[in-house]
């Protein structure tokens, strides 16, 4: 099937349904363009398990902060097209921020709590911003299965429980990061990172293996894990620490102690690109 394009709220719903009514089960793919391998393996875990995918390109305005870069976030929309032509997406939704936010816009989703830890803490509304454009995408759409990241740790939490609070008939998947060889996080930001920075970025990843391998040896204690992490990610130039938490994978609290499902994540600032990361750890 050739791919098709949507950018009307109408459209999507009607080759979705035309997908329907020929017995297909169809799949979500979330993304704000910049398709990486990141988002292809997105792609092809839903290719994997449904029959129609739909990927959505949606640079969400309301998920950016004043100060953040919503205007200078890349947008190499033929690119992107190209890369879901190659890996077999059925629609692409890439609609205007006028047709999602029209001028009289007024409802917001807020997941209470999750919303407000790690990157919420430097991030004020910008997971009541994701909920809200995720669950418009849902009701747009109405996919079967919708796609995300573990690369996005907290967001894909906070999206699994607004599904449950809100029963909304999707179910979430969530796929694993995708790394550089030197284990860098894929990330749509990493083009704003010069030589020297791309260079010293790796620092995330090396931090987060050598807190797992201090877990593995047996240290539960987090205050002594975290010391030790944020003391390398300082010892690295250019770095400005926004977090480093050990929290519970379930309420994204933290530990003091690590036991069960833990997710060890992190934000560093390089220069002005803030980057992300996280490992979970299940200790039962
Ligand atoms: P975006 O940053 O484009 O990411 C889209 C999806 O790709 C997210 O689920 C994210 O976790 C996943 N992803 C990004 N980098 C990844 C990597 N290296 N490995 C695996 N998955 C990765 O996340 C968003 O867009 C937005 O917040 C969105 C959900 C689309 C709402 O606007």
């Amino acid at each position: 099937m050739p791919l098709e394009f949507a950018t009307t709220i109408e459209a999507t719903r009607q080759a979705v349904a035309a997908a329907r009514a020929a017995g297909k089960r169809v799949g979500l793919v979330p993304t704000m363009g910049a398709l990486h391998a990141g988002h292809v393996s997105l792609i092809e875990a839903a290719r994997a398990d449904v029959d129609f995918v739909v990927v959505s390109i949606f640079v969400n305005p309301t998920q950016f902060g004043p100060k953040e870069d919503l205007s200078r976030y890349p947008r190499p929309f033929e690119d992107d097209v190209r890369v879901c032509g190659e890996h077999g997406v059925d629609l692409i939704f890439h609609p205007t921020p006028d047709i999602m936010y029209p001028s009289f816009f007024k409802t917001f989703v807020e997941v209470q709590d999750l919303q407000n830890v790690l990157c919420g803490a430097s991030r004020p509304s910008h997971f009541r911003g994701v909920a809200t454009v995720v669950l418009k995408l849902f009701t747009i759409v109405q996919a079967d299965v919708a796609y995300f990241g573990q690369k996005d740790a907290q967001q894909a939490r906070i999206l699994l429980q607004m599904v449950t609070d809100l029963n909304l008939p999707v179910q979430l998947k969530t796929v694993p990061i995708v790394r550089e060889k030197d284990g860098l996080a894929l990330s749509s930001r990493n083009v704003y990172l010069d030589t020297e920075q791309r260079k010293n970025a790796t620092v995330l990843y090396r931090s987060l293996t050598a807190s797992r391998e201090a877990i593995e040896k047996g240290e539960r204690d987090a205050d002594a894990l975290l010391r030790d992490a944020r003391e390398m990610i300082e010892a690295t130039p250019g770095t400005r620490i926004d977090y480093v938490a050990i929290v519970d994978f379930e309420t994204l609290q933290p530990v003091q102690r690590l036991h069960g499902k833990v997710l060890i994540a992190l934000a560093v600032f390089f220069g002005s690109t803030r980057l992300i990361d996280n490992v979970v750890l299940d200790l039962e």
